[in-house]
């Protein structure tokens, strides 16, 4: 079934501006759910997740919800409040959609939902597909709590589905604009030891994979958005050197430093997790960018459209 009209809950972010676009070249209504309602393209409603506040008419006419709201996990230092909220926004953001579900007479059929790769922890040599365990660190507790709520969901009869996001490759922010920034400087270096693995997807494939979940009624559970392969620290910052025509002369930056200067939150770059994407194939998805540099050249490179 293809959805009428789609409510997107923080759609201001990297992946929902994109996935805005993209459903919106296919005809499709798209209406956001946010903390603010400036500036916005499209019709918006908005929440008050702390105060568990709604408004009342997001849900009218609304056949699929996709859910990314959350505070962003690289964007401020982990201290005890910000890991709370970083927990909070995505636990109680799906907890406010359910309650707002059981009690609106609605039409909702579909839902889709951001989860992480984090969930598996950092896992080193080990391939985590989607029926591995959790992981014990602060964001697989996060990610794990997550989903919980979110299976709530599923619960009220939805057809629910969780992609669990890799590092999502866009030129518009999130880890390779951090990461190509000193590589045009001509500083660039890999992190920590360098081999620490990166399961990466390019963002055009991502949005694709939330339409095809929306679309698609034999995906239920979760799904690891991924690309089909995975690289070393290194292997991703040589790649990101070659594609921007840059030398890369510079030792790794050892891991200490990055944990004195990020605190807890350098696990998010000095280590890593091999991640499948193979269940999301199995079930017909395709890529369009699945080789990582020409995933890089489609969104570093100034002749090509912009992503
Ligand atoms: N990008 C990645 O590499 C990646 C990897 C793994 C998982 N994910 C997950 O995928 C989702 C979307 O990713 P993204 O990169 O688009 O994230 P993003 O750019 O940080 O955007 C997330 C959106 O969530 C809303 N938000 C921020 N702080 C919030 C808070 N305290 N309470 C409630 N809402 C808040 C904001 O929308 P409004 O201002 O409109 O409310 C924001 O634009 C996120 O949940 C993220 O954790 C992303």
């Amino acid at each position: 079934m293809i959805p009428k009209r789609v409510l997107i809950t923080g759609a201001s972010g990297l992946v929902g501006t994109k996935l805005t676009e993209m459903l919106m070249q296919e005809g499709i209504d798209v209406i956001h759910l946010g903390r603010s309602a400036k500036k916005k393209q499209v019709p918006s409603f908005i929440w008050d997740i702390q105060h568990g506040v709604i408004d009342e008419e997001a849900l009218k006419g609304v056949d699929a919800i996709v859910h990314l709201a959350g505070a962003g996990v690289a964007d401020k230092r982990w201290t005890e409040k910000r890991k709370q909220e970083i927990r909070e926004s995505r636990t109680r953001s799906t907890q406010l959609l359910v309650e707002q579900l059981k009690k609106t007479n609605h039409q909702v059929k579909t839902f889709v939902s951001a989860s992480a790769i984090g969930y598996y922890g950092f896992e080193g040599d080990e391939v985590c597909t989607e029926a591995s365990k959790p992981g014990s660190d602060f964001l697989a507790s996060v990610v794990k709590d997550w989903e919980t709520e979110i299976d709530k969901v599923q619960e009220l009869n939805i057809r629910t589905v969780k992609i669990r996001i890799g590092i999502v490759l866009s030129k518009r922010g999130g880890a390779l604009a951090e990461m190509a920034k000193p590589v045009r400087w001509g500083v660039g270096a890999a992190l920590g030891t360098g081999k620490q693995y990166m399961s990466w997807i390019h963002i055009e494939d991502l949005c694709r994979m939330f339409i095809y979940a929306l679309r698609n009624e034999q995906l239920q559970g979760a799904y690891n958005g991924v690309g089909p392969y995975w690289v070393t620290n290194k292997e991703l910052t040589t790649a990101i050197a070659k594609v921007l025509k840059k030398p890369l002369w510079l030792p790794p930056i050892p891991g200490f430093v990055l944990n004195l200067m990020l605190g807890e939150m350098a696990d998010l770059v000095v280590k890593g997790s091999k991640v499948s994407g193979r269940k999301i194939v199995e079930v017909g998805f395709t890529y369009t960018h699945p080789n990582l540099e020409e995933a890089l050249t489609s969104l570093l490179s100034n002749r090509k459209p912009q992503t």
